[in-house]
């Protein structure tokens, strides 16, 4: 059996989307720049995704979505294109120590260029303090972007109330909220964010292809040069089949997203209750409750996160150690590590993400596997003999 519950890295292409895209590419294949018929027919078919996108996340205008290559350059243009635009107003800019690297290392590289930036630290739970947030700020601090939900750990951050106190204070608010579109309601307005970033192919749309929400009258630039598209605040020729997939997947993500989140939620409920009650020495990070529906992830003590995915692998169960984006990487997560969780704990951790076609067949299946492989590691593993002797 092939099991895929690796949906936080990236999902399939739903059928639906892929036929726009094809269609796309056959029959309206024109540079929405041109003035010609070719060009406005392609033009007409962006601007129908960019409503469908705005109308997803309860924007004012459809000109507040700037298309990207996705969800890492939507985190760099927010960052980067307002510190830039404002720092006449301020230098400071506050942020967590569990974003995604595409804010962490925007961040770093404003470090190098005259910025000065605040990492918050999270809870045991991943969860950042709104109370925290109101300390960091100084007159000169000009930014603040927090994550919607942790990729790694699902934690849900509380984004509205930190967007009243950056709204209050006259700063701007960047909510990355790659991993909550189509799984919880997003709605910029109950956000108070002025800047959010999405990416298509966390929704089963395609990759490279995204967006940044931008708030009218937020003052931003862009970060690459050329052309005037999209307002001139993104040069480059449109990657038309992924907006018009991008387009389709959004719309049906937020309609969809009841019945998905609803069917994911009890799955994943499934997962936790049963490793946690028949997996000993284990533990569950992230927030108990207030949690992405699809996130469950584990902490095996005294065996590794990689050694449990090959075998999960082995027997098609398809898995992560961490984000897509660190995994490969022998580093221990440092959204982890920001938890306080101990480095030989956070080595053995892995994630579960499900989605919208996962089986509770397939999650039985998980279920039988996974315990017999952490038992044969454990069986394996010096760590863990010794604790046993103790225990005895
Ligand atoms: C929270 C978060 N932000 C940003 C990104 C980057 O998005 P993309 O893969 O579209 O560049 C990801 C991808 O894993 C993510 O999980």
């Amino acid at each position: 059996m092939k099991v895929y519950l690796d949906h936080s890295a990236t999902t399939p292409v739903d059928p639906e989307v892929a036929r726009a895209m094809y269609e796309c590419m056959l029959h309206n294949w024109g540079n929405p720049s041109s003035i010609h018929s070719f060009g406005r027919e392609a033009k007409k078919a962006m601007e129908e995704a960019r409503e469908k996108v705005a109308a997803a996340i309860g924007a004012d205008d459809p000109a507040e979505i700037i298309f990207t290559s996705g969800g890492t350059e939507a985190d760099n243009l927010a960052i980067k294109g307002v510190a830039e635009a404002n720092a006449k107003r301020g230098n400071h800019i506050i942020t967590s120590s569990v974003e995604h690297h595409a804010v962490l290392d925007a961040c770093k590289y404003l470090e190098k260029h005259g910025f000065e930036v605040t990492y918050l630290p999270v809870d045991e739970y991943g969860m950042v303090s709104v109370e925290d947030v109101r300390r960091a700020i100084t007159d000169r601090t000009i930014l603040i972007s927090i994550m919607h939900a942790n990729n790694e750990v699902g934690t849900i951050q509380p984004v509205e109330e930190i967007g009243r106190l950056a709204r209050e204070k006259g700063i701007y608010f960047h909510v990355d909220a790659v991993q909550t579109v189509g799984k919880i309601p997003v709605n910029v307005k109950d956000l108070n964010c002025d800047l959010l970033s999405i990416s298509a192919h966390k929704i089963y749309g395609p990759k490279g292809i995204g967006c940044l929400y931008v708030r009218k009258g937020t003052r931003i630039l862009p970060i690459q040069h050329g052309g005037a598209q999209e307002r001139r605040r993104r040069a480059g020729t449109e990657n038309m089949p992924g907006i018009v997939g991008f387009g389709v997947a959004i719309e049906k993500a937020v309609r969809e997203m009841p019945e998905r989140a609803e069917k994911e939620r009890k799955l994943r409920d499934k997962i936790i209750n049963t490793v946690m009650n028949t997996i000993p020495h284990t533990k569950l990070n992230g927030h108990p409750e207030k949690r992405l529906p699809n996130n469950a992830n584990f902490s095996f003590q005294y065996i590794e996160g990689e050694s449990i995915l090959l075998m999960l692998d082995m027997k098609g169960i398809a898995a992560s150690s961490g984000s897509a984006c660190t995994s490969g990487s022998l580093e221990p997560s440092h959204v982890l590590l920001a938890m306080g969780i101990p480095h030989e704990i956070a080595h053995g951790s892995v994630r579960f993400t499900l989605g919208k076609d996962n089986t509770e067949e397939q999650i039985d299946y998980l279920l039988e596997v996974l315990p017999e492989i952490v038992e044969r590691l454990r069986a394996m593993s010096p760590l863990y003999q010794k604790e046993d002797q103790k225990a005895r």
